[in-house]
């Protein structure tokens, strides 16, 4: 079965013909091109993947396509500014050594924003608690930490 879907992307209106057992990251990998969101494990386990449907932080990888019909997503694409410059968050990671390969960092980054969107002064545990999807073999965390509690300090002087 196949099937037409609209839904929003980082902002905008996008159109997709989509089979029954496709994924959500098939289809913004395939179809829309928009690599950033990474596969890693492919089952759950690792956050990759993790992209934001209507607020939510979600795997990519389970998501069925068919699903995604009228909602908005946020991929790592849609954070960039204008001139691709890095978000708050983004540019965290870089300044706090929470990137190294870079594999996990989109899916890393997709799960703070989701989180800092919601609570923007998390404590370090809510930190980690929100993080506990998405693995990292590079940095030992630690970077990762210190990298989401500068992008909240920072996100909340800008306001
Ligand atoms: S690729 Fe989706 S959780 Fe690992
Ligand atoms: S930076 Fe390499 S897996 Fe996280």
């Amino acid at each position: 079965m196949r099937k037409e879907i609209v839904f929003n992307l980082n902002g905008s209106p996008v159109f997709a013909t989509v089979e029954a057992q496709k994924r959500l990251i098939d289809v913004l990998r395939g179809p829309l091109g928009e690599k950033g969101t990474k596969e890693g494990c492919g089952e759950g386990e690792c956050g990759a993947c993790t992209v934001i449907v209507d607020g939510l932080a979600v795997n990519s990888c389970l998501y069925p396509a068919l699903e995604i019909d009228g909602k908005n997503v946020t991929t790592i694409e849609g954070l960039l500014g204008a001139g691709n410059q890095l978000s708050v968050i983004q540019q965290a990671f870089v300044d706090h050594g929470g990137i190294q390969c870079g594999f996990c960092t989109p899916g890393m980054v997709m799960s703070v924003k989701a989180l800092l969107d919601a609570n923007p002064q998390p404590t370090e545990a809510e930190i980690r608690d929100a993080l506990v999807g998405n693995l990292c073999r590079c940095t030992g965390y630690v970077q990762i930490i210190e990298s989401v509690k500068a992008a909240a300090q920072k996100l909340r002087e800008d306001k």
